[in-house]
C-alpha cells in the first residue's frame, strides 16, 4: 500500500452565481501549487466554462472531461499543466451537450481519477442547485462556500449548505467576497458577522473588493500567480495557507478601511494629489 497521503476533493460552490466561485478556484489552484501542494483544477461548469480562460489556458486545451470519460484519451492527455506553476493542471469542462448524459457517478470517476496523481482537487461548481450542482457535489468530500455579503446571496449559500449537509460534506467553510469595508461600516452592506451567524460557518477567508481581480480576470493570470501584493491577492493566499492548517489571522475590515485612510492620509501629505 503506498503511504502517499488521501487526496483532498474540495467543492468550491456558491448557489448564486457571479459571485466569484471561478475567480476563487484559480487563485486557490495557483497557490497551492506554490506552497508545494499538487494541485487540480476541475472545471464542473460544464454550461459556462471560465476557469480555462481565468488561468490563461484555454490555447492549450486538446482532451477534455468529456474524452476521458469516454475512454478516447488518458487523463494525463487531456490535463492542461501549468507553465509557470507545474504543480498545477487544469481539467477542462467539455462540451456543454455533456450535461445531457452526465451523471453523478462520472464526476466521481473523474475525481477518483485525478486523486492518483494530486493531492488537492479543486472543482469549480455552476451556479444553481440543479443537476450541474448535484453532479459536481458528487466529486467532493469538502466544501468552500462563497458568498458577497448581499442578502440574496446569503440566502442562496443557506441554500446550498443545506444540501451540502444532506450529502454529508465536510467541513464545509466560508469565504466572504467582495467586502466593502466603509459600506460595512455604515451599515449599508452586511457586516461579517451577520453573514458568519446566518450560515452558521468557520470563515476560512475575507477578499476585499478589489480592481485588480478585474484586471487580472481579463489579462488570464491570476493575481496569486506573480506576487501581487494587492489586498484580494493576500486574502487568496492566506485562504491557501489555512486549507493546509496554518494559522493566519483574518483581516478585520475595519481596520482595513483604516489603513486606506491612513495611506490617504499619507498621500495628501506627500502631495501627490
Ligand atoms: N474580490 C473581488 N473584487 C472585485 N471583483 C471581483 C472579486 N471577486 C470576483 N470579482 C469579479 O466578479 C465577476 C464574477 O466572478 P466569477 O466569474 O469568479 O464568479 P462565478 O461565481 O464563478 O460566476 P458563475 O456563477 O457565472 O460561474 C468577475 O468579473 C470577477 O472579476
Ligand atoms: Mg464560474
Amino acid at each position: 500500500m503506498s503511504d502517499r497521503p488521501v487526496a483532498r476533493y474540495i467543492l468550491i460552490c456558491s448557489g448564486k452565481g457571479g459571485v466569484g466561485k471561478t475567480t476563487l478556484t484559480a487563485n486557490l489552484g495557483i497557490a497551492l501549487a506554490k506552497q508545494g501542494q499538487r494541485t487540480a483544477v476541475l472545471d464542473a461548469d460544464f454550461g459556462l466554462r471560465n476557469l480555462d480562460l481565468l488561468l490563461g489556458l484555454e490555447n492549450r486545451i486538446v482532451y477534455t472531461a468529456q474524452e476521458v470519460l469516454a475512454g478516447s484519451c488518458r487523463l494525463e492527455q487531456a490535463l492542461v499543466k501549468h507553465k509557470q506553476e507545474p504543480n498545477l493542471a487544469l481539467l477542462p469542462a467539455g462540451n456543454p451537450r455533456m450535461l445531457e448524459w452526465l451523471k453523478p457517478d462520472d464526476m466521481k470517476r473523474i475525481a477518483a481519477m485525478l486523486g492518483e496523481s494530486f493531492d488537492i482537487v479543486l472543482i469549480d461548481c455552476p451556479a444553481g442547485i440543479e443537476d450541474g450542482f448535484k453532479n459536481a457535489v458528487a466529486a467532493a468530500q469538502e466544501a468552500i462556500v462563497i458568498t458577497t455579503p448581499e442578502v440574496s446571496a446569503v440566502r442562496d449559500a443557506d441554500r446550498v449548505i443545506g444540501l451540502l449537509n444532506t450529502e454529508g460534506i465536510k467541513p464545509i467553510q466560508l469565504v466572504l467576497n467582495r467586502v466593502r469595508p466603509k459600506m460595512m461600516a455604515n451599515q449599508e452592506m452586511l457586516a461579517v458577522d451577520d453573514v458568519t451567524d446566518i450560515l452558521a460557518l468557520p470563515l476560512l477567508g475575507l477578499v476585499l473588493e478589489d480592481e485588480q481581480v478585474i484586471v487580472s480576470t481579463n489579462r488570464g493570470e491570476p493575481l496569486t500567480l506573480n506576487g501581487s501584493n494587492s489586498p484580494a491577492a493576500q486574502a487568496y493566499t492566506n485562504v491557501a495557507k489555512r486549507l493546509c492548517g496554518e494559522e493566519v489571522p483574518l483581516i478585520d475590515p475595519a481596520k482595513a478601511r483604516k489603513g486606506l485612510r491612513a495611506k490617504l492620509g499619507r498621500l495628501m501629505q506627500t502631495k501627490i494629489f
